[in-house]
């Protein structure tokens, strides 16, 4: 959980600092804190309290919670997809797609897991998870009969495509132009697979590189006609510089974040890295419990720049990255995100944990009285600062201490010499 030290009582609608304050008011348009009353959350006059209501709309798709299934096995295919509409997740991103899915050839074992506790006991709590997993390698025409069905049978539910292609022009044109033609809500560039196909220009390999990034973000949202977001790579030194060429470029949203490059590790046994496919094995990617607080990071930097270059109201930001109860999605939102997507615990809980994240989501927002998830989106925000500002407010707050305690703790300190000033510090005005 996000923790607001320093904060002397819960953080609530009443009693958010004032530039906490001023973010709510500029998003809602309205005075501060419009919140009606809640279950268990305090509620004034002990009248009839509202649920909090996790409904959001972002980029114009209204979603009845934020939980948003991640690219990824949860959204593989059909029979996946309807069941995670059916459990009630806000909405689905598809498995990558791309035009040539014969080009992806798919290796097993393509998972590790690390487990907390000694030396990978296997009785541990899975923290971490690596997958050198590929984008679909199901052929497009199926997937999109897919997604056109779905939408079809769910029309009010949010469906979106995470799409991935080659350096072309042509190739991302056709590729966007067949995907919409099912009837999908938006469209997920996956600028960010860290493993396979960097010699096709694919994935990580463009947003690795903001000049082929602007180029081909170009050409997407030249021809897209539904919400774009960009999902990024935590694999690069500044993931603010891609994620502002994504938006300046003309991507609706920022998704972040994707998989950490990583070697899950060595088998003392056969000294072979895992995952071990023929007795070799390739970096792959990190995700699972213990990137969240890398995602936090991103995140936070994500939105801090969002914040300060581009309007609140035009473009949105999915909050990604080992998230796997309320308590996880809610620092997400505390940092500025609409949407927190969900992958890897998917693949480790099943499709019905939505509805203990909404559960505890919504314990969160009683105990705070929030009553919608824009009452409190970004109101951790502006507690990041520099170390410098720290040192400088550490040093302010100690010398406010020091005034405070002015006075004499007892009798036996009165001295002779500083009789009068003593008495001084006493006097009240
Ligand atoms: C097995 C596996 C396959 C994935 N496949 C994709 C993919 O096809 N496209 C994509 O954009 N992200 C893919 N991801 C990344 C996830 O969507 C997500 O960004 C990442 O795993 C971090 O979130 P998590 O900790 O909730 O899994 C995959 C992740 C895993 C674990």
């Amino acid at each position: 959980m996000a923790s607001l030290s320093f904060a002397p009582q819960p953080l609530t609608c009443r009693n958010l600092d004032s530039r906490a304050r001023s973010v709510q008011s500029r998003r809602r348009g309205v005075g501060f804190c419009n919140f009606k009353l809640v279950a268990g959350g305090g509620g004034e006059n002990g009248s009839a309290a509202a649920e909090p209501d996790l409904s959001v709309t972002v980029n114009g798709l209204k979603m009845p919670n934020p939980f948003v299934i991640g690219s990824g096995p949860p959204g593989t295919n059909y029979t996946v997809m309807k069941r995670a509409f059916d459990e009630g997740w806000g909405a689905v991103i598809a498995k990558t797609v791309s035009l040539d899915a014969a080009k992806v050839i798919n290796v097993t074992p393509r998972y590790a897991k690390l487990r907390a506790g000694a030396n990978g006991s296997a009785k541990g709590q899975i923290i971490g998870w690596e997958n050198i997993e590929l984008i679909s390698d199901r052929p497009l025409e199926i997937m999109l009969q897919e997604f056109k069905q779905l939408k079809e049978e769910y029309p009010d539910r949010i469906l979106i495509a995470s799409i991935m292609e080659e350096y072309s022009k042509s190739g991302w044109e056709e590729l966007i132009d067949r995907v919409e033609q099912t009837g999908i809500d938006a469209l997920e560039i996956n600028f960010s697979c860290p493993h396979g196909m960097p010699e096709r220009k694919m994935g990580a390999a463009v947003g690795q590189d903001c000049a082929l990034l602007e180029e081909v973000c170009g050409w997407i949202n030249a021809k897209a006609t539904v919400p774009v977001w960009a999902k990024m790579t935590p694999n690069i030194t500044d993931i603010t510089q891609p994620a502002r060429v994504a938006l300046k470029s003309g991507c609706e949203g920022i998704a972040a974040i994707n998989t950490i490059m990583s070697v899950m590790g060595i088998n003392l046994k056969t000294l072979r890295p895992e995952p071990c496919v023929e007795g070799y094995s390739t970096p792959g990617g990190y995700s699972s419990k213990a990137v969240h607080p890398i995602a936090l990071g991103k995140v936070m930097n994500i939105a801090k720049m969002m914040k300060a270059e581009f309007n609140d109201e035009q473009y949105s930001l999915s909050g990604i990255g080992g998230a796997e109860t309320g308590g996880d999605a809610a620092e997400f939102i505390l940092l500025g995100a609409s949407t927190v997507q969900v992958c890897t615990g998917v693949m480790m809980h099943g499709y019905p944990m939505v509805k203990s994240l909404c559960e505890e989501l919504k314990d969160f927002m009683r105990t705070h009285d929030f009553s919608s998830i824009e009452d409190f989106r970004g109101a951790s925000l502006d507690y990041f600062t520099t170390h410098t500002d720290l040192v400088r407010r550490q040093q302010e707050a100690i010398q406010q201490r020091k005034a405070v305690r002015k006075g004499l703790k007892s009798d036996k300190e009165w001295t002779g010499d500083g009789f009068v000033e003593e008495t001084e510090s006493m006097v009240s005005n």
